[in-house]
């Protein structure tokens, strides 16, 4: 397949538009998400054998099929283009032909049983009543000839049809969400049988394809970047390196709240990685004593990303004085944190802001962020390639406040020390154990809370950990972990023997929601 065949995802706001693109990765074929303004018009469509419109959360309007849609669409069959709409694209399509929309009213929401009217197109591995996932309440209420029908759903409700002439489909439910079982099948029957994409994308283009992108982006620059050690800021900065050599910059931040280890692990990875500027600075006394008497989380927080800065842009400012300027800032963002600050186009609603997203006022420097477009495990799959070694690359995520929101009222050198012995002995347990490639996190708190103890004839009144091991795809929603009974008491039994100032274990069984993740 040469690199121009792809195929374009327009999108109107659908909160699922990345996964049409990520769907049409895995069956092979290079996606490019544009926005509904792109004039298609206007675009060489040279290689794009299929379109699709995605779903949205508005209702359609009368600007939306004006003279521009026409001649958007009047340019698409003028190149033979296959077009999917799916949910507001499906919408769009069937009332573009004359099809009646009823606003409202009757909304679908959830699985829905299917039933297929035409097995031979694009629904044929549906064909005996399977669910699909719906979300919409407008729909699609009578369509006109030269429109046909090609499954209902509920009490006969339009699901799917064709528009033969015009190359086009829509389906009402959502081929490209997991609770579709058998949605990919669409997608792929649509961009394989109908479109006639070969499909030979990889995991490796897909590389070579962000290497060029930051190639071209950065041009001669100068790349500036902060890498933590974790996965995402890892492989960015990989990948900018192998696109760029030694004009990117990094620089490690020691806040004195790392776990145990792990400032040494991640030096000398970056140093046997060939990384000729990997600056590491240890500002552990400056971020301690700025922590100081906070015992709110949200002030923890914020205390912690304004030292960040602070420290990072001294940095920056002796190495531009050394070298030069920069242009760019590295960040290793990825797809799910631009969806939670709604940074992904209008339509979308904000959850929280993310830390990788904001950018300090004082930096005029533009971004590059070679992952935006992936998720965790493509992320993963991208560091495998560029053979990044494994223990990076499959890092559990560690939260840029590291060990201050995972312990209890005010921060002191004493009250981390205690947490990090806990958490060291955590690890190193559950490492030696089956059940750690299976979880997301797995880490102790440190309760304020203190209880009464007896250490042999000793009575001891100390502080409580808390363990937590959660699995997750995401995290936004999180199960408990159920690790083995006598695994749990051992790790309990060394926490208490071996950490002073901690002489109670508590396992924490609360799952995402209600609970969050971590505790603070
Ligand atoms: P919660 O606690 O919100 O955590 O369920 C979801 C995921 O986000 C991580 N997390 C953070 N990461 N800065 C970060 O960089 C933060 O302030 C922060 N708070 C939570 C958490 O470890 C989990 O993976």
């Amino acid at each position: 397949m040469s690199k121009a065949e792809r195929v374009l995802v327009v999108d109107y706001g659908g909160q699922y538009t990345h996964l049409i693109s990520r769907r049409c990765r895995e069956l092979g074929v290079y996606a490019e998400i544009i926005p509904e303004e792109s004039a298609l018009v206007r675009q060489d469509l040279s290689g794009v054998k299929g379109i699709i419109f995605s779903g949205g959360p508005r209702s359609i309007d009368e600007s939306d099929l004006d003279q521009d849609f026409e001649s958007d669409m009047k340019h698409i069959r003028e190149y033979g283009i296959h077009v999917l709409g799916i949910c507001f694209g499906h919408q769009l399509l069937a009332v573009w032909k004359g099809a009646k929309l009823s606003a409202g009213g009757n909304p679908e929401y959830g699985e829905t049983k299917l039933q297929v009217l035409d097995d031979e197109s694009i629904l044929q591995d549906l064909n005996d009543g399977q669910s699909v996932w719906m979300s919409h309440s407008d729909e699609v209420v009578e369509i006109p000839d030269g429109l046909e029908p090609l499954a209902l759903s509920g009490d006969s409700r339009i699901a799917a049809f064709k528009d033969e002439e015009n190359k086009v489909f829509g389906v009402q439910f959502h081929p490209e969400v997991a609770h579709t079982p058998n949605g990919r099948s669409v997608l792929e029957r649509f961009l394989r049988n109908q479109c006639g994409y070969v499909g030979h994308w990889t995991p490796e283009d897909e590389v070579s394809h962000i290497l060029n992108a930051i190639q071209r982006e950065v041009g001669m620059g100068r790349v500036l970047m902060g890498t933590s050690g974790g996965v995402d800021s890892t492989v960015a900065a990989c990948l900018i390196k192998k696109a760029i050599g030694d004009r990117l910059y990094c620089v490690f931040v020691d806040n004195g709240l790392l776990r145990a280890g792990e400032r040494r692990e991640v030096e000398r990875a970056f140093e046997e990685m060939d990384f000729k500027h990997f600056v590491v600075i240890d500002a552990s006394r400056r971020f301690i004593s700025r922590l100081k008497g906070i015992e709110d989380p949200e002030e923890k927080r914020e205390t912690i990303a304004d030292t960040f800065i602070e420290v990072f842009e001294e940095k920056a400012k002796q190495l531009e004085s050394e070298f030069g300027a920069f242009e760019f800032l590295g960040q290793g963002t990825i797809y799910p944190d631009r969806v939670e600050s709604a940074a992904t186009g209008k339509g979308t609603s904000v959850i929280k802001s993310h830390h990788n997203v904001r950018l300090p006022t004082w930096m005029t420097l533009k971004p590059v962020e070679p992952l935006k477009n992936l998720y965790k495990d493509e992320v993963r799959e991208v560091g495998a390639i560029l053979e990044i070694p494994d223990y990076l690359v499959s890092r559990q995520p560690f939260p840029g406040p590291s060990l201050a929101i995972r312990i209890g009222g005010s921060v002191t050198e004493e009250q981390v020390d205690i947490l990090r012995k806990a958490d060291s002995i955590l690890q190193h347990e559950l490492q030696d154990h089956a059940i750690y490639a299976s979880i997301w996190q797995s880490f102790c708190v440190l309760l304020p809370v203190r209880s009464v103890g007896v250490m042999g004839d000793e009575r001891t009144y100390e502080q409580a950990a808390v363990i937590r091991i959660v699995e997750s795809s995401d995290a936004m929603t999180a199960s408990v972990a159920r690790p083995e009974w006598d695994l749990l008491l051992g790790i309990a039994s060394r926490i208490v023997n071996e950490v002073d100032g901690i002489n109670r274990v508590v396992y924490d069984i609360t799952s995402k929601p209600p609970g969050t993740i971590e505790w603070y």
